[in-house]
């Protein structure tokens, strides 16, 4: 019953619009007739502003829809957590709308960190972080976007629990948004200004994904977990094999897992690079949407997947094709152990102990931590709780500290309810936050570890990267399901094998774990928890001042970017020219950067702080037109650009191939463009940020003729030739670039660019988003 949690206020906000997907849904079979869509194009069709024009233009009558058609898409929902929603909000204002377009959430979740507790580190991470949360909260407020305070859970546990269903879309401005497609939902991450785009009622834009059929057969059993299942196959996919795929789980074994399970395999297929993954309904769907107070989504998600074949939008149909189809049994899975360093590098069970005594790992476990986005379900708490108890009733405790992150409120107070924290707790368990803390290197560690030191440590997490957890890039994380993390600290041994191996007692006899076991809900239900932890309304109130400091090193409004001019560009000169791999990383680098991602200014002096000078090898050097000889004053590439911008030059970068790999984080985009880059000439360029860089005014070209590299040096003088045209004439034309060496002798360039009609537009107007606020303000 909604009524009786007030965090529905409106479950009916919540509903996925049925009848219009239906009605979508009907369009598309009359464009393609005769053909059996799969799930996943069921519902990414059922979302598109023009099914004709997005399915028809550019293929074969629409035969070869997938990696070919550009879908233009309208998102249901858009979920946004703490970090990343700075930015994406501080676009969002620009546009000068009164709400946003779609309903939209916020939840502070990243910036809280794990060291002695929830009640410690809590209130200390919120009075750190106070402005940050202040001006999500006011402007969450008056635009009507949910607010979920630190402390109300992590993104994606929150989505699971409130707005997730069968055949929603949403976007998400998390890498891990697909954790909501274990509901059945199409839920992709992207970055901030992708969500923007949602949020203004602007099509989103998507090259149609081809479909990974992943056949599940049989049931799992013992010691075998859902976090098993996507453990083995990023061991087959490896971390690219995911890349331009929707995966999309199928057969008779999908039956046999619960919702959270199937949320925690389609959370970790951001780990093989898929696009997003999901499931088809299920009657497990039921059970979970009724306990989390949605009971009417369930019955109309039931009444639609148990229509007939063409109306029904919830499953595929039969013969439905899939590019590729990996088959797993459930039955005989084992389960895995994923890692040091990737989580691809997948390993039975059975072969871990001797893999590690093969490679030298180190043998000493020294911590487990459960929980997290990936794996706090009930179902993983209580299963873990009945090997603690087990061990109890042998009289064992964890050898090794033992961490348990909470994803929710709801899913801590109903742990704490039904005794399961209590059980971790006596075993000498550390309850943190209900917050990301150590999965995102929010993890002050007090046992003695000191950083550059070898070590193991077991984590019922999703990522593995070097360095993620402690910031120590010795640390070996390895991914297993939480069953396996909690029987691994009793052990304190990486070697130990719960199915097979004993662990002796003081007694002299010995202790054997029998296979876990769990309840995949509460009996009793949820428990609300704390009421502080629920969101804020969905109503927006234009009387609400949004909070930004002006004094502020954290967080600064935004200017809306100048318009292309009504000439042609010139006197452009080059910032530098990159040798080698420029990834978003080498553009706006992370770490501790992280914490002036609502400060453009400020995180625009980290910009390109990574490249390697083409002409002197060295990394962030740069020397102005008098310098480049004499190579004198060397200095760092922001502080050349932020004298160029004061001086009023416009710059441009010279580099080589596949520049902007990595993220699609668009202050790699921004922060250029802020400080005066007009241009990016590359041997080719990664989609995603060449997209990034034209939605801010940044205009992408590449060498019609690589050998043009070698022709163009740091400080040459470039004026565009045919560009204006080419964007007065929605990408029609050639673009040369005049290039005026030190020597005076000039040199012309040919290139190439990918400017489409949308995004000639957006340059014109100086950004996608000034384009999006004019519309807007007509
Ligand atoms: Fe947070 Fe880690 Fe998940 S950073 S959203 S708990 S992957």
């Amino acid at each position: 019953d909604a009524s009786t949690s007030p965090a529905i206020s409106d479950v009916s906000s919540r509903t996925p619009p049925y009848p219009k997907l239906l009605k979508r849904l009907h369009e598309v079979r009359r464009i393609l007739p005769d053909r059996p869509l799969t799930l996943a194009e069921k519902i990414l069709y059922s979302h598109l502003e023009n099914p004709e024009e997005s399915l028809l233009t550019g293929t074969r009558n629409g035969a070869d829809i997938r990696g070919k058609a550009n879908l233009k898409l309208k998102p249901d929902r858009v979920a946004m957590q703490d970090a990343s929603a700075q930015m994406a909000l501080l676009q969002f204002m620009t546009c000068g709308l009164p709400s946003t377009a779609v309903p939209a959430s916020i939840h502070c979740d990243h910036m809280i960190v794990g060291e002695r507790g929830a009640d410690v580190d809590l209130p200390e991470s919120i009075k750190g972080n106070s402005e940050v949360y202040d001006f999500l909260e006011s402007a969450g407020k008056k635009y009507g976007i949910e607010f979920w305070p630190p402390g109300a859970g992590i993104i994606h546990q929150t989505v699971l629990e409130n707005y997730s269903a069968p055949g929603l879309m949403m976007l998400g401005t998390d890498s891990h948004t697909p954790n909501a497609g274990g509901l059945g939902a199409i839920a992709i991450g992207v970055g901030g200004a992708d969500a923007v785009d949602a949020l203004v009622d602007a099509p989103w834009e998507l090259k149609a994904p081809k479909i990974l059929g992943v056949k599940l057969v049989g049931q799992l059993s013992g010691w075998a977990s859902p976090k098993d299942v996507i453990l083995n196959l990023a061991g087959q996919l490896t971390v690219r094999g995911g890349t331009g795929f929707i995966i999309e789980y199928f057969g008779e074994g999908v039956e046999s897992l619960s919702s959270t399970g199937m949320a925690t395999i389609c959370n970790m297929g951001a780990e093989v690079g898929a696009t997003t993954s999901l499931f088809p309904f299920s009657s497990a769907h039921i059970p979970y949407l009724e306990a989390t107070h949605r009971a009417p989504i369930a019955l109309a998600a039931k009444t639609i997947a148990s229509s007939p074949g063409a109306h029904n939008l919830l499953r595929p149909d039969s013969g439905a094709q899939y590019d590729q189809v990996i088959t797993i049994d459930l039955s005989t899975l084992e389960p895995h152990i994923n890692g040091p360093f990737t989580p691809d590098l997948s390993t039975p069970l059975s072969k871990f102990a001797e893999t590690v005594k093969t490679n030298e790992w180190p043998e000493v476990l020294g911590a487990g931590l459960i929980g997290s986005c990936t794996n706090s379900s009930y179902q993983d708490m209580t299963r873990a709780e009945s090997l603690v108890q087990q061990a109890k009733a042998a009289g064992l405790k964890p050898k090794t500290d033992f961490f348990i992150t909470p994803g929710s409120e709801q899913i801590r107070a109903t742990l704490e309810r039904d005794q399961t924290l209590n059980t971790f707790s006596e075993a000498g368990g550390m309850i943190l936050a209900n917050a990301c803390g150590p999965c995102i290197g929010q993890w002050k560690r007090t046992d003695g570890v000191e950083k550059g030191t070898n070590n193991a440590i077991f984590t019922s997490y999703n990522r593995n990267f070097r360095g993620r957890n402690d910031g120590n890039t010795k640390t070996m994380n390895f991914l297993a399901s939480p069953e396996l993390v909690t029987a691994m600290t009793f052990a304190g041994s990486t070697t130990f094998n719960p199915m097979t191996d004993s662990i002796p007692l003081e007694n002299g006899q010995t202790f054997r774990f029998q296979p876990p076991q769990g309840k995949d809900l509460p009996s009793e239900g949820f428990a609300q928890g704390n009421p502080n932890f629920l969101p804020s309304s969905a109503k927006p109130d234009a009387s609400v001042p949004v909070k930004v400091d002006p004094s502020s090193t954290r967080l600064a409004l935004l200017e809306p970017f100048a318009p292309f001019p009504s000439t042609e560009l010139s006197g452009l000169r080059v910032l530098v020219k990159v040798k080698g791999q420029c990834t978003t990383d080498t553009i706006s680098a992370a770490g501790p950067w992280l914490k002036y991602k609502g400060h453009l200014p400020n995180i625009a002096e980290n910009t390109l702080i990574g490249a390697i000078n083409a002409e002197t090898g060295e990394t962030n050097v740069v020397y102005d037109v008098a310098d480049t000889e004499a190579r004198a004053n060397g200095m760092g590439i922001p502080a050349l650009a932020k004298k160029w911008k004061n001086e009023g030059r416009e710059w441009l970068v010279v580099a080589e191939h596949n520049y902007g790999e990595g993220s699609a984080r668009e202050h790699a985009a921004l922060q250029p463009r802020y400080l005066g880059g007009r241009v990016i000439l590359a041997k080719s360029f990664a989609r995603i940020h060449e997209t990034n860089l034209k939605k801010q005014g940044v205009v992408p070209l590449t060498f019609a003729n690589e050998a043009d590299y070698d022709k163009i040096a740091a400080c040459d003088e470039v004026r565009t030739e045919g560009l204006l045209d080419t964007l007065s004439n929605q990408g029609q034309g050639e673009v040369e670039l005049v290039v005026t060496g030190k020597d005076g002798k000039e040199t012309r360039v040919k290139t190439k660019h990918t400017l489409s009609k949308d995004q000639c537009q957006f340059i014109l107007a100086g950004s996608a988003l000034n384009l999006l606020a004019a519309k807007a303000n007509k």
